[in-house]
Parts: structure tokens; C-alpha cells; sequence
């Protein structure tokens, strides 16, 4: 099998790809205080400098206590903004793409009854 192609650039959109190879969102448990921790940011640096040519975050909510439930869930918020930057400074100076992913569960939302947003809105069940 050829796989040749796998290695060569790609443009979307005006993103130039180096290559085709794609890090999918994965929750790694990498998470302090809801945004990315050093290790977090050594893992997808990492990645980057293999040579993978595009990095997903993983799922991360919108700032609102509806949209997340427990400390490990990634927020991008004024507080995680700073360690977001980091993140991409990493992968981007390793020459790789980054796409932060945009994670709201709605309805699936189970509140934790020790967490702070437990009584914020859930959906109806
Ligand atoms: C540990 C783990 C965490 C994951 N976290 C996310 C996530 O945060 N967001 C998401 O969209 N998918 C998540 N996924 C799904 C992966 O992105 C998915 O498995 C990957 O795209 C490979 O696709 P496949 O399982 O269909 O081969 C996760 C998968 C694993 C194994």
C-alpha cells in the first residue's frame, strides 16, 4: 500500500497541514483548575514535535455553570485563557496546527452534588 499521500501537505481554508496526520480531541485527565496544566501542555507539545500537523484540544465548555460539572472538565475562561495560550504557543512553535474544541452537553449534564455548579440547570429527565 502507498501511503505517501499521508505525508504530504494539505490546505483547508487557508490552514496549511504539513501533513495529514490528525491528533483527535481526547480527554487525558491532564486537566488543573479547569484548564490546561504543564503536563497538558508538555503532552500536546509533544505530539507536535512527532510531527503530527493537526491538535485537537480536548472537549472544552464554554465559561457557564451549565456546561460542565466537575474540576476536571476543561472551561475556556478568563482564568484558563492564559494556560490556553500557552498550549498554543507549544504546538504551534513545534509547527503544528491547533483547533480548540467546543464542548457543551446540554441535556446530558449530570450535576455533581459536591461541585459548585450543582444547581445550575440540567436537562429534563
Ligand atoms: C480517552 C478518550 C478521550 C476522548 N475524549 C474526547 C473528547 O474530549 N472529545 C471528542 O470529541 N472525542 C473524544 N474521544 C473520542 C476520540 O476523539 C475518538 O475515539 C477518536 O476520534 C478516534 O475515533 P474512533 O474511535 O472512531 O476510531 C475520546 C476518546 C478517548 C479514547
Amino acid at each position: 500500500m502507498d501511503v505517501s499521500p499521508l505525508f504530504e501537505p494539505l490546505h483547508i481554508a487557508g490552514l496549511r497541514l504539513r501533513n495529514r496526520f490528525v491528533l483527535p480531541a481526547m480527554q487525558v485527565g491532564f486537566v488543573e483548575g479547569c484548564g490546561p496544566s504543564q503536563r497538558m501542555i508538555d503532552y500536546l507539545r509533544a505530539r507536535a514535535e512527532g510531527g503530527t500537523a493537526l491538535i485537537y484540544s480536548e472537549s472544552c465548555a464554554p465559561d457557564h455553570p451549565s456546561s460542565y460539572w466537575q474540576p476536571v472538565f476543561c472551561v475556556l475562561s478568563e482564568q484558563s485563557e492564559g494556560g490556553w495560550a500557552r498550549v498554543v504557543e507549544a504546538v504551534k512553535g513545534a509547527g503544528a496546527c491547533f483547533f480548540l474544541q467546543l464542548w457543551h452537553p446540554g441535556a446530558q449534564r449530570v450535576p455533581s452534588p459536591v461541585f459548585f455548579n450543582k444547581d445550575a440547570p440540567t436537562g429534563a429527565r
